[in-house]
Formats: structure tokens, sequence, C-alpha cells
């Protein structure tokens, strides 16, 4: 099922899909689709301070009526202002969002720290810190690379649990040096833009291998299933967290219904792998994975 939770480095648990609050609600109220998204069925909301959209996530999960405990809400760090902390901004967001704690607090990205010697590093001992005193269950980053992630591991207290990084069949070939550093650490890979092949870069050499999978999963189970489906289940199978988001309530049920279906077997993976190893396309953080990870691009083209 969809929610089923995947264990993460710190002994918590994280639900497999989550509604994101970012690209298409970016600086919007998103307080209805939040609402409609819970009573759909999602229990994970993907939302980030860069947002600006914070207090519509949490009167959206106030107007749900459902019980704190059974949702798992993130935010991410946006570069402090001069002479606050990384606390102060969580502090700052844990009133927007209505919550005495969140879940997952990300680094949104690195670039905005990077250029200053060891401030990449000092911010990740802030949010040691910030789960520590339990504002935060766990912590995470979102857009390292190998890299990136090593500056932070070097002298950590303990590991980020979460990557967040753009995840799509376009882009595996080149995140895997990535996904390599953080199976050693136990750090889970949480995806965004992982329907881009279907949504951004239709066209390319993966559409008749989508297509051909969608109508075996059709005709197997009886139900309809289209590519972007196709792509939920491979992501799911490649063992990551998938945040993914709509403008619509249909297509919310329908990201439920996909993980009804029975797995992609292993040649379809790799009709998959191999299609999409065949071109290279990014949506976010263009130039090179990591190095020009700017959160302007978290904003729908
Ligand atoms: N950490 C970061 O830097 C970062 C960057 C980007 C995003 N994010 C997070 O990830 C979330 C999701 O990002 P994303 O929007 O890039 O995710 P995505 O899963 O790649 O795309 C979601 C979009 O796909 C469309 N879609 C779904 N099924 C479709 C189909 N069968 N045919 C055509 N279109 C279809 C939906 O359009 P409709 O609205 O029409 O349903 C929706 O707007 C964001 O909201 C944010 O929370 C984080």
């Amino acid at each position: 099922m969809a929610n089923t939770p995947i264990k993460l480095n710190d002994g918590t648990t994280i639900p497999l899909l989550a509604f994101g609050t970012g690209t298409v609600h970016y600086q919007k109220d998103a307080q209805d689709l939040v609402t409609t998204a819970i009573n759909a069925g999602f229990t994970h909301i993907d939302g980030a301070q860069q947002y600006k959209n914070e207090e519509s996530l949490g009167a959206g999960v106030v107007a749900a009526g459902k019980p704190r405990e059974g949702l798992y809400i993130t935010t991410k760090l946006n570069k402090p202002a001069e002479g606050k902390t990384v606390r102060d901004t969580l502090v700052e967001s844990l009133q927007k969002l209505q919550l005495s704690y969140v879940d997952l607090f990300l680094i949104h990205t690195p670039v905005q720290f990077s250029k200053e010697p060891g401030r990449l590093k000092a911010v990740w001992k802030e949010m040691e810190a910030v789960k520590k005193e339990g504002l935060a269950r766990s912590v995470g980053v979102s857009n390292f690379r190998a890299a990136q992630l090593r500056e932070i591991l070097d002298g950590a207290e303990f590991p980020p649990s979460i990557n967040q990084i753009e995840f799509h069949p376009y882009v595996y070939k080149e995140v895997l040096p990535t996904l390599e550093l953080q199976k050693q650490y136990g750090i889970v890979t949480e995806s965004y833009g992982g329907l881009s092949p279907v949504v951004r870069f239709n066209g390319g050499s993966l559409d008749p291998v989508l297509t051909s999978i969608a109508k075996r999963l059709s005709d197997t189970t009886g139900k309809p299933f289209n590519e972007a489906q196709v792509l939920l289940l491979w992501q799911r199978q490649k063992g990551v967290v998938i945040v993914t988001t709509s403008t619509k309530e249909s297509r919310l049920v329908e990201y439920f219904n996909t993980f009804d279906a029975p797995g992609l077997t292993d040649a379809e993976i790799a009709l998959i792998d191999e299609a999409g190893a065949k071109e290279h396309h990014r949506q976010y953080v263009r130039s090179s994975f990591g190095t020009v990870a700017l959160l302007s691009a978290d904003i729908p083209k």
C-alpha cells in the first residue's frame, strides 16, 4: 500500500508516499489541497520554508482533523537571515505550521552554505541539535551529492536520515555514486520530480517502454494504468520515498490506487533503467548535480 512505512537509520519510519506543497503550489495557498490529500489517504506532507505557504499547510492539516501522531510533516531549511539560527527558523516554521514538532527537517540545498568554508558542517551540527531537542523527529538533507554528504558526515554525531533529490530514470545513472555513499550510511533517498519523464520530458527514449508496461499492467489487472503510474512503481521498487503532487483530487486517488498493482518484473525494471540511461534530462539543479541547486528551480517551468 502507498503508506507502507520505510525504516530510517534513526529508528523512525516514514510513509512511502508524500503530497508536496512546492512546484505547482509554490508560494500559493495549499490549504484546500492539503486537506483533500489527507482525506484521500495521504499521511505524509512535504513542505518548505522557501515555499512560503507553511501557514496554509498547517491550516490544511488542522482542517483535515486527523490525529497529529498519524501524520508525517516535513519542512526544509531556507538560509537563515543574518543573526538567526537554524533553530530560530524552525521555531518560526512550527508556529506557522501550528505544530510542536516536525517529523522531518531537511537542509533544502547545500549551495546556500557551501561558499563559506565550514558553514555546511556547522549547519549540520545545528540540525543535529534540533533533533536532539525534539523539534524535529528526524533530520536530513536535500539536493546533496556525494561530496557534500561527505563534508557533513566528517565529524557528524549522526548521519542524515534522508537525501531528497530529483529521481527518475533520466537521472538515475547520474545519481548512482550518491546512492552508493548513502547506502553505506543507511541514508534513504526521497524522490521529487519523479514523474518528469511523463510531465516534462515526454518524447524521449522511455516513452515506448513506459507505454508497453502500462498496457501490460492494464491487461493483467483489468484496470487502467498510465505511464506516470509505471514511474511511481519504478520508484517504489528502487526503495525510495516518493514526493509527488497534484492540483487534482482524482490524481491523488490515482496515485494511491497505483500501489494496489502487482510490482514491475525485474525485466521491466531493467528495460526502464536501460531506456533512461540513453538520455539525460534534468529539471532541477541543472548544470551538474548538486553544484547549482537553485531554490527557484523548485518552481515549475
Ligand atoms: N527538495 C527540492 O529541492 C524539491 C524540488 C522540487 C520539488 N520538491 C517537492 O516535491 C514535490 C513534487 O515535485 P514535482 O511536482 O516535481 O513532482 P512530480 O511527481 O514529478 O510531478 C507532479 C505533477 O505531475 C503531474 N502528473 C501526474 N500524473 C500525470 C499524468 N498521468 N500525466 C500528466 N501529468 C501528470 C501532476 O499534474 P496535475 O497537477 O495536473 O495533477 C503534478 O503537478 C513538490 O511539490 C515539492 O514538495 C522538492
